[in-house]
C-alpha cells in the first residue's frame, strides 16, 4: 500500500502539471486571438477556404463588358450610398470596410472588378456564401449601387490577415 502510492504521487502530480500547463496555453491562444473576432471588424467567413471575392472572377464575357448607364449621372453615386446603407451596410459596414457578417469591398478584387462584374454579382449573388441576390431591385438602382462602390477610395487601413 505504502510502496504504491509513494510511487504512484509523483506520476499523478506530474500529470497534473502536464494538464495544468496544457489549460493555460489553450487560454493564452484563446485570448491571444479572441480581440479580432470579438470587435466585430474582421469578417470570420462560414467556410474559411481563401475563396472569398472568387465569384468575382467568374463573370461572363458579355457580364464583364457591360456598361453602367448610369456613368455619367452626377447623381447615382448618393442614389447608391443611399440604397447602399439600407441594404448593404449591415452586413459591408458602414463604410464598407466589412464587420463580422460580411467581407469588406474596398479591397482590389471589388474595387478593380468592373462595373458589369458588379452588376452581374449584386443580381446573383453568392447565396451558398451567404451574399443574397438583389435582382429583386430595380436595375438602375443596382447600377446606383454599383456606381457608389466604384467611388469608393481603398481601403486604408492596415491589410487584414487573408
Ligand atoms: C446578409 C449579409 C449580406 C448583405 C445584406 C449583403 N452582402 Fe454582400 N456579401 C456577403 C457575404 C457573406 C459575402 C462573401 C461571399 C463570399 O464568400 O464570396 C459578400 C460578398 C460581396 C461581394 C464580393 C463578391 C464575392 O465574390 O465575395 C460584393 C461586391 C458584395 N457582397 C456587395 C454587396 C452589396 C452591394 C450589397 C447590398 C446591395 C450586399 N453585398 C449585401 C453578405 C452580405
Amino acid at each position: 500500500m505504502t510502496m504504491t502510492t509513494t510511487t504512484t504521487m509523483p506520476a499523478t502530480k506530474a500529470i497534473l502539471l502536464l494538464i495544468a500547463v496544457l489549460i493555460a496555453a489553450a487560454f493564452t491562444l484563446a485570448v491571444a486571438t479572441a480581440p479580432a473576432h470579438a470587435q466585430g471588424g474582421t469578417y470570420v467567413p462560414k467556410k474559411n477556404d481563401g475563396k472569398v471575392y472568387a465569384e468575382l472572377t467568374k463573370a461572363p464575357k458579355k457580364a464583364i463588358t457591360r456598361r453602367n448607364p448610369m456613368e455619367k449621372d452626377p447623381d447615382a453615386e448618393a442614389a447608391g450610398a443611399n440604397l447602399y446603407d439600407q441594404h448593404c451596410a449591415e452586413c459591408h459596414g458602414e463604410l464598407a470596410e466589412g464587420t463580422r457578417k460580411g467581407p469588406s469591398l474596398r479591397v482590389d478584387q471589388v474595387q478593380q472588378a468592373t462595373p458589369g462584374t458588379l452588376f452581374w454579382l449584386l443580381t446573383n449573388g453568392v447565396v451558398r456564401r451567404g451574399m443574397p441576390v438583389w435582382s429583386k431591385l430595380p436595375e438602375p438602382e443596382r447600377w446606383q449601387i454599383v456606381s457608389y462602390l466604384k467611388s469608393l477610395s481603398p481601403e486604408t487601413t492596415e491589410p487584414k490577415p487573408q
